[in-house]
């Protein structure tokens, strides 16, 4: 691969939400600062919604990682559960022992017992649920169920739910209605400018170990911000395949060329292309005309 080339120690472009590559976007920092805080207040639900790829489980792991050492978490990665396989999944991140046969009532009462044992220590419990989106309804009320449990002045259950914007879509369903008015804090991400991109781009290569000139310049990163509407993933395809393109070529720089074959070659990048630029220019020199021949006759009568 490439890294000899640039002089790197590992791929900075590559899927994973991997958080030494963090890099404190305005809007991911000020989401971590709503979490964090919502989490202090010690209310039911917060809710984190975000477009595909704009970086929800790499906020997911830097909270984790960043979280206070008076709360004890619950993380479920993949939450497409039904209700009893949901409490399990809860039972096991809590370390609550539970033998197969254990029925459900067993189950919430000793996920209870735990919660209660925990907030005993002074500590709070945050369960951390990904792609909330996925969450059959029926798993959404259990969900629901288990934060019943409080004392007088806290939960002690708070759920954190990150989600694609159809985790939006679900919650305005009437049957949800219950569980949406539970949610004390939300915050929706936002995609990267075009200065944002350069700088996210130039982040990862230095995190990757890479010293040398700008490799991606400001007309390639303008580039690259257009095809992917600012969206992160996107961004670290495009920029991979860059990076491939111009090694193949043996060249240190990466060029627009390259970004524009990259776009070219990567079905998720969108440039408005010349065609339908074409379309535009040619329905506004029409729109023009007729709106001239319109003014004209009005003039004529
Ligand atoms: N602030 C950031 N700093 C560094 N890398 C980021 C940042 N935000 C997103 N990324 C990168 O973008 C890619 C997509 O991020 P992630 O997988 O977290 O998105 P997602 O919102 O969870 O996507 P999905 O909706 O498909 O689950 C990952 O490679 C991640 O490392
Ligand atoms: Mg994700």
């Amino acid at each position: 691969m490439y890294l000899y080339h640039y002089g790197i120690k590992e791929l900075p472009f590559t899927l994973t939400p991997n958080t030494s590559y963090f890099f404190g976007l305005p809007s991911h920092k000020e989401a971590l600062a709503v979490l964090l805080t919502a989490l202090k207040t010690g209310e039911g639900f917060i809710k984190v919604t975000g477009e595909v790829g704009t970086g929800k489980t790499l906020i997911c792991r830097k909270l984790l990682n960043e979280l206070p050492g008076d709360f004890v978490t619950a993380y479920i990665p993949n939450p497409f559960l039904s209700p009893a396989e949901l409490r399990r999944a809860v039972a096991n991140e809590l370390n609550v022992a539970l033998t197969d046969h254990s029925d459900q009532q067993e189950f919430t009462h000793r996920i209870q017992q735990r919660l209660i044992h925990i907030h005993q220590q002074n500590k709070g419990v945050v369960l951390i649920i990904d792609e909330a989106q996925a969450l059959p309804l029926e798993s959404i009320e259990a969900l629901r169920l288990m934060t019943n449990l409080e004392t007088e002045s806290r939960k002690l259950l708070q759920v954190l739910l990150f989600g694609q914007p159809e985790l939006d879509q679900k919650l305005a369903l009437p049957e949800l209605r219950q569980l949406k008015q539970r949610i004390t804090f939300s915050y929706t991400l936002r995609l990267m400018d075009a200065d944002q991109v350069f700088q996210y781009v130039r982040h990862r290569m230095a995190v990757a170990g890479y010293k040398g000139r700008e490799l991606f310049n400001r007309k390639c990163c303008e580039r690259l911000f257009k095809a992917s509407k600012g969206t992160p993933r996107i961004v670290n395809v495009l920029c991979h395949k860059s990076l491939m393109l111009a090694y193949g070529e043996g060249k240190k720089e990466v060029t627009i060329q390259h970004v524009n074959l990259a776009i070219q070659d990567t079905e998720a990048a969108l440039l408005p292309n010349s065609h339908m630029r074409l379309i535009v220019i040619i329905a506004c020199i029409i729109l023009l005309a007729l709106a001239a021949t319109f003014a004209y006759e009005s003039w004529l009568l």
